[in-house]
């Protein structure tokens, strides 16, 4: 089954609602296709130690990754509270370790902006440099 970008922004959406973002106010949420056509949903969830933040876009990769996928097609982002924004460069870089190539993002009046992974993080370090197995195992 495909999964279009309007339903994705939509499960970001959703997934944005259970931010927990009691310190900045602001509610990220992500939701990813893997290759074999699942969603995985995820939020920023914050912490009093600001640093042990966790991004909606790492949370849903991270997540996905621990149930064994290793290749994501497309991430889709919606901040409730300003659109539109691009993933930080932390998030982009977890996207490169598993293959992301398109982000898609809602933008104000809920048009869907779609961008390359390359542009967002051009000339990047990946998996492909330190082992040719990686990100397989
Ligand atoms: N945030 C994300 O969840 N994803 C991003 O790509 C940018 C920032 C979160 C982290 C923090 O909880 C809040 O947004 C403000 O930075």
């Amino acid at each position: 089954m495909t999964i279009s970008d309007a339903e994705l922004i939509e499960r970001a959406a959703d997934a944005a609602s259970r931010a927990y973002s009691p310190y900045s106010r602001f509610r990220v949420g992500a939701a990813i296709v893997t290759d074999g056509g699942e969603i995985v949903t995820g939020a920023n969830i914050e912490n009093a130690a600001f640093g042990a933040t966790v991004c909606a876009e790492t949370n849903a990769i991270t997540t996905a990754a621990a149930s064994g996928v290793r290749r994501i097609a497309t991430v889709g982002v919606v901040c409730l509270d300003g659109d539109p924004c691009t993933p930080c460069g932390n998030c982009r870089q977890v996207m490169r370790e598993f293959g992301v190539t398109r982000v898609v993002m809602r933008g104000r009046n809920g048009d869907i902006l779609v961008m390359s992974l390359d542009a967002l993080l051009p000339a990047s370090f990946g998996p492909e440099a330190l082992a040719a197995e990686a990100p397989e195992s």
